[in-house]
């Protein structure tokens, strides 16, 4: 075992292909995503099957482009990394087996990553400063969590949506809003032109004290407002219903960060995940943790969206704790953290 290792991280747990090659958890020497976003456009999300075939069309290629753009030869890695769950079953199963395949034809160990952990990872990734403990939300597609990390590898889930994720609200609003797949983005460029304050959404109220989140009620306050003004033939300023629903979303996310900084005791956050790339949810983010001394982390942008380096990262971790996959692993659906 040797502290100096480089790993080479695969993921295909939902609609990007991608394979990257990272030393020690930090430093980045290559990361190469193949998005299936045009594939999956027409259909207005991710059509499951589609996507299995299209990580198998690619993925070869997808590895051989990360080895040569970091100038690792295969015999050269300390291990093969591959995130094994959560995610669509077909698609993970793609990583996997090649992750498999890979390592045993090089003879070399083989490292299972949960895609949850591989998104909070990615604060590691070219910041030296960012170290256990702290507090880290993780909002993307297919998730929204409040994890304290009390040290590598180690999680305590404080909180997590009972119900849609921030991502998946975003997705369906835009739909809503005819826009199109993904929607994130979307949703907040046509945001940048409304006024936030216009429309005033209700929030989902939890019992007092819980820090789980529950996004289907504001999702569904914003598709009933769509229809009400269709019936009653009213014009609908899109941009005001963007910034208004982006508005509560974001709310909601910075107070139940801050309430879970404090409960920890903890003056250091990191945020994760795809809709981490959302520009007004970062300058909220950074303002709330000013005026609280909190010291706040955010990965790149390209590091938030799903991609193989923070897999490549989190594996560096389980690699010095000697936590090796074996043969028989297995892609798992709806693998915790
Ligand atoms: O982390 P990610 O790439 O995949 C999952 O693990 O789910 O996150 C994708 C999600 C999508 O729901 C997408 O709409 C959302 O992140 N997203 C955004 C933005 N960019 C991506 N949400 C809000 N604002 C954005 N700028
Ligand atoms: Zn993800």
């Amino acid at each position: 075992m040797k502290e100096n290792a480089v790993i080479l991280g695969i993921e295909t747990s939902c609609d990007e292909t991608a394979a990257a090659v990272v030393r020690n958890g930090r430093e980045v020497l290559s990361n190469i995503v193949f998005s299936q976003i045009d594939i999956h456009k027409i259909y207005g999300g991710v059509v499951p099957e589609i996507a299995s075939r299209s990580h198998i069309e690619k993925i070869t290629n997808v590895v051989r482009q990360a080895l040569d753009k970091a100038g690792t030869q295969a015999s050269q890695l300390d291990a093969v990394a591959v995130t094994n769950a959560p995610g669509l079953v077909g698609a993970l199963l793609v990583g996997v087996s090649f992750a498999k395949a890979f390592a045993y034809g090089l003879n070399k160990p083989l490292i299972a990553v949960n895609h949850i952990e591989a998104h909070i990872c990615a604060n590691y990734i070219e910041n030296m400063e960012c170290k256990p403990p702290f507090v880290c939300m993780v909002v993307s597609g297919g998730h929204t969590h409040l994890i304290y990390v009390n040290e590598y590898g180690r999680y305590e889930v404080l909180g997590r949506t009972r119900d849609d994720a921030a991502g998946e609200a975003f997705d369906k609003v835009a739909r809503t809003l005819g826009l199109n797949y993904p929607g994130g983005i979307a949703v907040e460029r046509l945001a940048q032109s409304g006024d936030a304050y216009e429309i005033d959404f209700p929030k989902a109220k939890l019992e007092e004290g819980s820090l789980d989140f529950s996004f289907s009620g504001l999702k569904s306050a914003v598709i009933n407002y769509m229809n009400t003004a269709k019936m009653a033939g009213r014009d609908v300023n899109k941009a005001d219903v963007a910034a208004s629903f982006q508005r509560a979303v974001v709310e909601v996310l910075v107070r139940k960060a801050m309430d879970a900084c404090e409960r920890c005791g903890c003056n250091e956050f990191a945020l994760a995940g795809g809709v981490a790339c959302n520009g007004v949810l970062r300058a909220a983010f950074e303002k709330a943790c000013r005026e609280k001394g909190i010291k706040l982390f955010a990965p790149r942008v390209v590091y938030c969206t799903d991609n193989a380096a923070m897999v490549a990262s989190s594996a560096y971790w389980a690699y010095l704790r000697n936590d090796f996959a074996d043969m028989a692993l297995n892609a798992k659906p709806s693998g915790r953290i």
